[in-house]
């Protein structure tokens, strides 16, 4: 730089600062114990691939022979209508019907988050979004300049919606609901009467539903219903993905579907238009979208009583740890326990001292919303048995010397 000129800061704009994705912030702290030399075991990312998990072959397939037969060029920006219609074949198949058109391709579930949320709400809009939450929809609710609005999920109630709390928190700039069910970070699935209750209130209020359902392949006891089942005209976007039920996350190809109510033919419209202007999903992955949803689905099976197993020892090592509860989960590869902290605590405190002391990396429950002295966190358990109830022994002992020194 010559001497004349001043070096001046760059700013950073100040939506920055209300953005905050804990689950890979605090990868930053892991990767401090990592350049000590400690090995950290990372029980904090919902990769399954990561954790051994393998794509299906016939989808690895359908993607790189799209790759081969030359299908490298932009693809309509709403999505191939091959991957549209097998989208909307499936949607129908299992109780929802709906048209190719009213299905978008999408860069990953994240992505139809975005979209959504970008048609839907103004600046200073108000979005109910669980507590916990996928930490996501509170990162684009900032950017957006919406706010989003926690209505509470009980973990004396298996982590359900508190629905007089969400009723509660209704104001007449309340735009949307977002259900996250099967649920990320609890492994919650909510029953019959609760969704019903879900759609009657957001009919009531006039809002339209975020319906995230990447995890409805991943129930414990099987594939769960889709919420647009309870009724077909309620105004639901539903939201899923490649990433979970068909292990490929990396792929970020996802879907969002309207149901055929004429109400969301605005909206879709406006989804439509933003999704032009980033031109397109990745073209060959959307290739493996019908191979997927129409071919052979039994890595499900599997995958599913790998899960179940998982949950199960994840359920039963943190009730036995003194101090500690967990809800068993219902579904997808998380749980959420909490430890009763000494008062001043932070769960933050918690986790960054188990991370340093054992190794182990969780993700604290205030990075989901919750208030940090609740003492909760989130375990990812994707990786093997073995590995999982090794973890958890330390997690035992560390926690009795935690809350014997802190107490
Ligand atoms: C509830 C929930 N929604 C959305 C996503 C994002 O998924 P995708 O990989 O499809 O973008 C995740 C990822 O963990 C999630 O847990």
């Amino acid at each position: 730089m010559s001497s004349s000129k001043v070096a001046k800061t760059i700013p950073v704009a100040s939506r920055v600062n209300r953005f905050s994705y804990a689950i890979r912030n605090i990868v930053t702290a892991a990767q401090a114990v990592e350049a000590t030399g400690k090995k950290v075991r990372y029980l904090n990312i919902g990769d399954p691939v990561a954790a051994g998990f393998k794509t299906p072959a016939h989808l690895v397939e359908a993607a790189a022979r799209a790759m081969r037969d030359g299908h490298n060029g932009y693809v309509p920006s709403p999505g191939i209508p091959a991957a549209r219609e097998a989208v909307a074949a499936d949607y129908a198949a299992r109780g929802i019907p709906v048209t190719p058109d009213r299905v978008l391709i999408t860069t990953g579930t994240s992505e139809a988050i975005e979209l959504a949320l970008s048609a839907l709400v103004e600046d200073g809009d108000e979005v109910l979004v669980p507590s916990p939450t996928y930490p996501l929809y509170t990162a684009v609710l900032a950017k957006l300049g919406a706010r989003p609005r926690y209505y509470r999920t009980d973990p004396s109630h298996d982590w359900h919606p508190d629905l007089d709390h969400l009723r509660a928190s209704i104001t007449p700039r309340t735009r949307v609901l977002v259900v996250i069910d099967p649920n990320n970070p609890t492994g919650a699935v909510y029953p019959k009467a609760v969704r019903r209750a879900l759609i009657q209130i957001a009919e009531e209020h006039g809002l339209a539903i975020l319906a995230d359902e990447v995890y409805s392949d991943l129930g414990f006891e099987g594939s769960l219903p889709l919420l647009g089942t309870l009724d077909t005209d309620a105004p639901i976007l539903s939201l899923s993905s490649l990433s979970k039920a068909y292990l490929a996350p990396g792929w970020r190809t996802g879907w969002l579907v309207a149901a055929a109510t004429p109400r969301l033919d605005a909206p879709l419209a406006a989804m439509k238009k933003l999704a032009d202007g980033r031109l397109c999903s990745p073209g060959p992955m959307q290739y493996a979208v019908a191979a997927a949803l129409s071919g052979d689905r039994s890595h499900q099976v599997s995958f599913r009583a790998a899960l179940a197993e998982r949950g199960r020892i994840t359920a039963r090592a943190f009730n036995a740890i003194e101090g500690m509860r967990c809800v068993p989960p219902r579904a997808a590869f998380y749980a959420l326990p909490s430890v009763s902290l000494p008062p001043g605590r932070t769960d933050e405190e918690f986790v960054l001292a188990l991370l340093r002391d054992t190794g182990i990396l969780v993700v604290h429950g205030s990075g989901f919303g919750l208030p940090p002295e609740a003492g909760f966190f989130r375990v990812v358990f994707l990786a093997s048995p073995a590995e999982l109830t090794a973890a958890y022994d330390d997690i035992g002992a560390f926690t009795r010397e935690y809350l014997r020194h802190s107490g």
